[in-house]
């Protein structure tokens, strides 16, 4: 079936069967590869995106259930002059990557965090990026740079 979404601003449409993922239809068939698929069971929030404003992560919706949605995806996040979002520039100011692996979906959630909640706590943070694994960087930074992101002081050592 023929599926359509306005994707970072954009209509694109593309082909998916009834059982087709969101995740999988926004790689194989809209080409947007930002969206990472690690485990494909709703474990580890690589494949996180906005649909609709919500964060969701794409592996748990069918690409039909989004058809006519507004999908917001990690190409979508640069400013218009294309410099980095807020978000991103934290994550590389604070080294909030390593491999760059679960990024695309710690940027998505963290965006979303700070939409709902402009200057969380650290446990705010920490309670709302649960549902993103990362192997590498052991959450430290990307906290600092959440915590960055929404103006607030980066404790020296708090995080460590
Ligand atoms: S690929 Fe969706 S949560 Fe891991
Ligand atoms: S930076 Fe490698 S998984 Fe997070």
């Amino acid at each position: 079936m023929k599926i359509s979404m306005t994707v970072n601003g954009k209509t694109m449409s593309g082909e998916a069967e009834g059982r087709t993922l969101l995740s999988t239809f926004l790689r194989e068939e809209l080409g947007l590869t930002g969206t990472h698929i690690g485990c494909d069971t709703s474990q580890c929030g690589a494949c996180t995106v906005h649909v609709d404003g919500k964060q969701i992560k794409s592996c748990t919706m069918f690409a039909a259930e989004a058809d006519g949605a507004t999908v917001a995806t990690i190409e979508g996040m640069a400013n218009a002059d294309g410099t980095l979002s807020k978000v991103q520039q934290a994550f590389q100011d604070h080294h909030g990557l390593q491999c760059g692996f679960c990024t695309p979906g710690m940027v998505m959630a963290a965006t979303s965090l700070l939409e709902q909640n402009p200057k969380p706590t650290e446990a705010e943070i920490r309670h709302h990026l649960e549902g993103n694994i990362c192997r590498c960087t052991g959450y430290h930074n990307i906290v600092k740079a959440v915590l960055a992101a929404s103006g607030q002081e980066v404790p020296a050592v708090a995080a460590e």
